[in-house]
């Protein structure tokens, strides 16, 4: 069998992680898919930067666009973030070249992930992005594959790791919102515009990938009522705290006798319930299922090995002709499908 070929581009944190794994795993990898996994091509902003890792065995490629279009590239590798701009445009030439394509990108998919996956569907490929929601955590994967006999009653979590490290660190060290959001800007854990993390914004696009998947709808980010963290004092964290709960940022979407209600917003969950004893900067999904009930999936929502294993998890499966779409199929929409969701009028 052919290599599968594969061209990243976006070499920041998660970006390393992958070439990490790929070279290191690689006979791990040929086990698991029967093909050999190969990074042909990359392309980033610095090409003269030090990332601690050999990339000099792989062609550069200055302008993602170009990455994207190689006849040596299988699928490609969207790493470089952010809703717009060279990502999107990266995503766009490699899906009418015909390639597949893996991405972390939560923030485009929120936003154009139908009109990509719409795209890719016109050219019989695929897009894929366990990775862009829930980080290490094989939240996609659960709700298409392991729970594909169920219908979807109720998807819900802490999916911004920054928000719970910060909650929980304001609690546990009695300190103010002010403090507490300096340490997390010091260690580094917040988005480049952070309010993306504490006004609920990433954990809402999180959130509406999720849901589509979940209810089989479009991802409909503006249909999101979005609150942050912004204003959760300490005294609300004692409160709570005095009534045995604790304040989460939680994203909850759920089937309700008037459709699908999706809401990002600051929450009271028990403190002794698998929710209220998460810790830093951990994520946890719970899914409802009419035949599963309940399971609950708790592990790390960002990092490097983390969030890489995620992008290998879909790599691996395209390298082995798994092939399951999510959003794209043109049915798949709440207007369009209303009976997709129970007890819509
Ligand atoms: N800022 C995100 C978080 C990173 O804190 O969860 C992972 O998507």
């Amino acid at each position: 069998t052919k290599p599968l070929r594969i061209g990243i581009a976006g070499l920041g944190t998660v970006g390393v992680g992958v070439v990490q794994i790929v070279r290191k795993q690689a006979a791990l990898l040929r086990a698991r898919t029967g093909r050999d996994i190969q990074i042909t091509a990359v392309s980033a902003r610095d090409a003269g930067k030090d990332r601690g890792v050999n990339i000099a065995t792989y062609d550069w490629e200055d302008d993602p666009v170009t990455l994207a279009r190689r006849d040596d590239v299988d699928v490609f590798v969207e790493l470089m973030g952010g809703p717009d701009g060279p990502a999107k445009a990266a995503t766009e030439a490699a899906l009418d070249a015909g390639k597949d394509v893996v991405t972390a990108n939560k923030a485009m998919l929120a936003m154009h992930g139908q009109a990509l996956a719409e795209r890719a569907e016109a050219q019989g490929r695929v897009i894929r992005y366990e990775a862009a929601v829930a980080g290490g955590i094989p939240v996609i994967k659960a709700l298409t594959e392991g729970l594909a006999a169920n219908e979807i009653t109720r998807v819900m979590g802490v999916m911004n790791g920054t928000c719970n490290y910060i909650l929980t660190r304001m609690e546990n060290a009695g300190l103010p919102y002010e403090t507490v959001f300096q340490e997390a800007r010091d260690l580094g854990f917040l988005e480049a515009d952070p309010t993306l993390d504490v006004g609920g914004i990433d954990a809402a696009h999180k959130l509406a990938l999720l849901s589509s998947i979940a209810f089989g709808t479009r991802p409909d980010f503006d249909g999101i009522e979005i609150e942050g963290i912004e204003r959760i004092a300490i005294e609300d964290i004692r409160a709570a705290a005095d009534m045995g709960y604790r304040i989460k940022l939680l994203g909850v979407a759920r089937r309700t006798g008037r459709g699908l209600e999706q809401r990002t917003q600051p929450c009271l969950v028990p403190a002794s319930s698998p929710l209220g004893q998460l810790e830093g900067g951990t994520n946890m999904v719970v899914i409802e299922g009419d035949a599963v009930e309940q399971i609950v999936l708790r592990g790390p929502g960002a990092g490097m090995g983390p969030t890489a294993s995620a992008v290998m998890a879909d790599v691996c499966d395209l390298a082995r002709g798994v092939r399951i779409t999510t959003f794209g199929q043109p049915a798949n929409t709440l207007a369009d499908a209303p009976a997709a969701v129970a007890g819509v009028p």
